[in-house]
């Protein structure tokens, strides 16, 4: 089968689609591509997609480097509940919203997430992880040293928090339409 074809019909769309009553979360680490594979599931479920790391530098009129600069990672992390709180208030029509890489990490926004959506978790190897952060130069953890290692490291840290999502979906170094599809299976399986 050609990975590119979607796989689910619009009906079988329509049916998830139905029981879903709360936003999906896409958390992992950087590079595993959230935004790639978010954008693409939102337009299969027909909902609106929102990158949380956009609106934290609309919210703060700042890019994150530069929010990292002037204030550091934790003045960063409080934004980011912050403005994932606002995304997921109660009243949140499904959405798909992908994270930024540490989102999931930090204790109370998990708590919020995995309260108020369904948080699915995108995991790929080191290598993919590697190849794809080096397309951008826009990831202040990765400007200080080697980002094979710090990749590594943060992928093996942040495993425990990741792995309490209800889904997880290799994302592998291929089309992100797999990973999409991968997605869609386990949130049918899910419900
Ligand atoms: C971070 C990941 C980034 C961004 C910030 C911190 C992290 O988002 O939120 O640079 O701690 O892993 P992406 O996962 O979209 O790269």
């Amino acid at each position: 089968m050609d990975v590119q074809q979607p796989r689910f019909s619009e009906q079988e769309i329509a049916r998830i689609t139905a029981r879903i009553d709360r936003p999906v979360v896409l958390v992992g680490m950087m590079g595993v591509g959230k935004s790639s594979v978010g954008k693409r599931l939102a337009t299969i479920l027909h909902w609106p997609f929102v990158d949380a790391d956009d609106e934290i530098e609309r919210s703060a009129r700042m890019t994150i480097p530069e929010i990292f600069e002037s204030y550091g990672e934790s003045y960063f992390r409080d934004g980011e509940r912050r403005v994932i709180s606002r995304l997921l208030a109660e009243d949140a029509t499904p959405t798909v919203i992908a994270t930024g890489g540490g989102a999931f990490c930090n204790p109370a926004t998990r708590e919020l997430i995995l309260e108020r959506s369904l948080a699915v978790w995108l995991d790929s190897d080191v290598d993919t992880l590697v190849e794809r952060t080096a397309r951008k130069d826009n990831r202040p953890l990765l400007r200080d040293g080697d980002p094979r290692e710090i990749l590594g490291r943060l992928r093996e840290e942040r495993a425990p928090a990741y792995s309490q999502a209800p889904i997880h979906v290799i994302s592998a170094n291929g089309p992100h339409t797999q990973t999409v599809n991968r997605v869609l299976e386990g949130i049918a399986q899910w419900l």
